[in-house]
């Protein structure tokens, strides 16, 4: 099986329906902020905090491309992966890349609710920050090679949907 790579922005559900649909494949999943945090010992937020953004994005890059080099896995990105130039396309190149999308008050109600620190919505006005920033990777996001909005349906339904459009390669 060719990797699935879900990106997509923060909420928009890819560890969640990431899980589910490499159960129902019975494929490896992989998270690439949970691989940043095991190869360096550190949070998320610490990294953003004592190292910098583009540390992490370095270090994002370099769990990414060790990914590519396999093969089975289903692929939970961390949303800002799309901003490095060539990982958008080291993921298409490579498997198929499904974007999930969300409406921003669902994306700010399921980041609130969910209890992982996001750093890069520590600021006064998170809901105007959710729009610059999908605004800025818009164009990455859409250029996937299939896209599910998941406001509306359950993490069972958006894996439904996935399996059904990625089913023939
Ligand atoms: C980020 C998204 C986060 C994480 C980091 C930066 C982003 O991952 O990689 O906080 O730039 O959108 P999730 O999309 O899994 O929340």
């Amino acid at each position: 099986m060719k990797n699935i790579y879900l990106i997509g922005f923060m909420g928009t559900g890819k560890s969640s329906v990431g899980k589910i649909l490499a159960e129902d494949l019975g494929a490896q999943f992989v998270d690439t902020d949970k691989l940043v945090e095991e190869k360096t010992g550190k949070s998320i937020s610490d990294i953003f905090e004592e190292l910098s953004e583009e540390e992490f994005r370095r270090l994002e890059t370099e769990v990414l491309r060790d990914i590519t080099e396999q093969d089975g896995l289903v692929v939970s990105t961390g949303g800002g992966i799309v901003v490095t130039r060539g990982n958008l396309d080291m993921m298409k190149q490579t498997g198929i890349v499904v974007t999930l999308i969300a409406d921003v008050h669902t994306i700010l109600e399921r980041v609130q609710a969910d209890g992982t620190n996001r750093p890069l919505l520590e600021v006064d006005d998170p809901f105007e920050e959710i729009k610059k920033l999908l605004f800025d990777r818009a164009s990455f996001y859409i250029s996937a090679h299939h896209i599910v909005e998941t406001s509306d349906i359950t993490q069972r339904e958006a894996a439904d949907r996935i399996i059904e459009l990625t089913k023939n390669g």
